[in-house]
C-alpha cells in the first residue's frame, strides 16, 4: 500500500486530479497494489482563509513520503508569485527536487503545430535543473526599503565594474543572481547521463549561455564534459539556448536527452510543451531520488475554466504514470500511457482542446476504463 500526498491546489487542479487519481486507482488494481491518497488543502483558499501558504509542519509530514502528486496552483484574488514561490518553488527547494524530467511525446492522434511532424519525430527528454541558477531567488531592488547607504554601495560598485557613470540614469537599480555549483550541476547532468542510457538514446544535449553568461554556464559546460566522460557509449553536445529554441522547431527529431539549467529548462518546456500539442498534454516530475519526489502538469491552475469540467486531464494523468514509475510500479506506470495512448489514439472521447466534447470526468473515467481493458 503506498500513501501518496494529494495537492490539488487551485482552479482546475481539483477536476483534473481527480481524473489522474481514478486512472492511477484502476492501474493499481491491475497490478496488485494498493494506493492510498492523503488530501492537502494548500492553495488559494486556504492561504486567504488561513494566511498560511505551506506551513512549516506541511513540509515536515510531507517528508515522510516518496510521491507528491500535485495538481495546479494560481489564483487571480492572490498577487501573482505567493503561491508559486510559497508551494512549488518551495517544495522543490525543501525537498531538493534536483531533477524536473520533462518528456517532450507526441502522442499518437494528437497534431503537432509542426506541418508534417508525428510522433517519431517529437520524442525526447528534457531533465531540467531544478534547485539552482536564477531561481535561487538573489536579488533585489533599490526602490523597495533599501538604505541610501546600501544604494550608494550598489551604485559605486556598478560603476566601477562597469566602468559608467550613473550619475544621471540610474535612480533605479534591480538584479538577481544566478547561482550554480559544481555538485549541483554534476547530479543532475549524470541523471540526464543515465536517463539517456536507459531509454536507449544516442546523445546528450546541454543547452545554456556559455557565449554570454561566461562563468555559471562555463562552469556548467565544465561539468558536462567531466561528466560525459563516464558515458563513452552517448554523444554529447552543446546548443546555445536560442539556437536551440530554433533547432527545437526546426529539426525535433535531432534531440533525445536535453539537460539544461534551470531558467532556461522552464522556457524551451513549453515550447516543447507546444510540440506535443499544448500544455494540456505536458507532464513534469519533480524528482529528488532520494528523497520526496511530486509530479505534476506542467500547465497552470486556468481560473476561467475552473468547475467547467473542460480541462484536459491528459498531462496529470501523464505525471500520474511518472509517479507510478517512481514508487518503481513500472508496470503500471507502462499501462497508464499505454491506455492514455490508446484514448486519444482512438479519437471518440476527446476533450475541447483536442477537438472533442468529452468532460475532464469522461476522459478520466475512459482512460481508467482502458486500463482495466488493459490489465
Ligand atoms: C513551471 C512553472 C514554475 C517555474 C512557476 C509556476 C514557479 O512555470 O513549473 O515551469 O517557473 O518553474
Ligand atoms: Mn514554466
Amino acid at each position: 500500500m503506498y500513501q501518496v500526498p494529494v495537492i490539488p491546489g487551485d482552479g482546475i487542479g481539483p477536476e483534473i486530479v481527480d481524473a489522474g487519481k481514478q486512472v492511477l486507482e484502476a492501474a493499481a488494481d491491475a497490478e496488485n497494489f494498493g494506493v492510498e491518497w492523503l488530501p492537502q488543502p494548500y492553495g488559494a483558499d486556504h492561504y486567504l482563509d488561513t494566511e498560511e501558504v505551506l506551513p512549516e509542519h506541511a513540509v515536515d509530514e510531507l517528508s515522510d513520503y516518496d510521491a507528491i502528486y500535485f495538481g495546479s496552483i494560481g489564483d487571480p484574488r492572490v498577487e501573482p508569485g505567493v503561491l508559486e514561490k510559497g508551494i512549488i518553488l518551495k517544495l522543490r527547494f525543501e525537498f531538493d527536487q534536483y531533477v524536473n524530467l520533462r518528456p517532450i511525446k507526441l502522442l499518437e492522434g494528437v497534431e503537432s503545430p509542426l506541418k508534417d511532424r508525428g510522433p517519431t519525430d517529437i520524442d525526447f527528454t528534457v531533465v531540467r535543473e531544478n534547485t539552482e541558477d536564477f531561481y535561487v531567488g538573489l536579488g533585489g531592488r533599490d526602490s523597495t526599503g533599501k538604505s541610501e547607504k546600501e544604494l550608494e554601495l550598489e551604485r559605486r560598485l556598478y560603476e566601477a565594474k562597469f566602468d559608467v557613470d550613473l550619475e544621471h540614469d540610474a535612480d533605479e537599480l534591480a538584479y538577481q543572481m544566478g547561482v550554480v555549483s559544481r555538485e549541483g550541476c554534476e547530479r543532475v547532468i549524470e541523471y540526464a547521463f543515465d536517463h539517456a542510457a536507459e531509454s536507449g538514446h544516442e546523445r546528450v544535449t546541454g543547452v545554456d549561455k556559455a557565449n554570454v553568461l561566461t562563468d555559471v554556464y562555463g562552469l556548467w559546460r565544465e561539468v558536462l564534459e567531466d561528466v560525459s566522460a563516464g558515458y563513452p557509449a552517448i554523444e554529447h553536445e552543446f546548443n546555445y539556448v536560442d539556437a536551440a529554441t530554433m533547432w527545437f522547431v526546426k529539426d525535433p527529431g535531432h534531440y533525445d536527452t536535453v539537460v539544461t539549467p534551470n531558467t532556461f529548462g522552464d522556457i524551451v518546456t513549453d515550447l516543447g510543451a507546444m510540440l506535443q500539442g499544448g500544455l494540456g498534454l505536458a507532464p513534469g516530475g519533480n524528482i529528488n531520488p532520494d528523497g520526496t519526489s511530486m509530479f505534476e502538469p506542467l500547465h497552470g491552475s486556468a481560473p476561467k475554466y475552473a468547475g467547467e469540467d473542460r480541462a484536459n486531464p491528459t498531462a496529470t494523468i501523464w505525471a500520474g504514470s511518472l509517479l507510478l514509475d517512481h514508487l518503481g510500479e513500472e508496470r503500471a506506470s507502462d499501462l497508464v500511457l499505454e491506455a492514455l495512448q490508446d484514448v486519444i489514439a482512438d479519437g471518440d472521447t476527446l476533450t475541447k482542446d483536442l477537438g472533442g466534447d468529452a468532460g475532464t470526468e469522461e476522459f478520466g473515467a475512459t482512460v481508467a476504463e482502458r486500463v482495466r481493458e488493459l490489465g
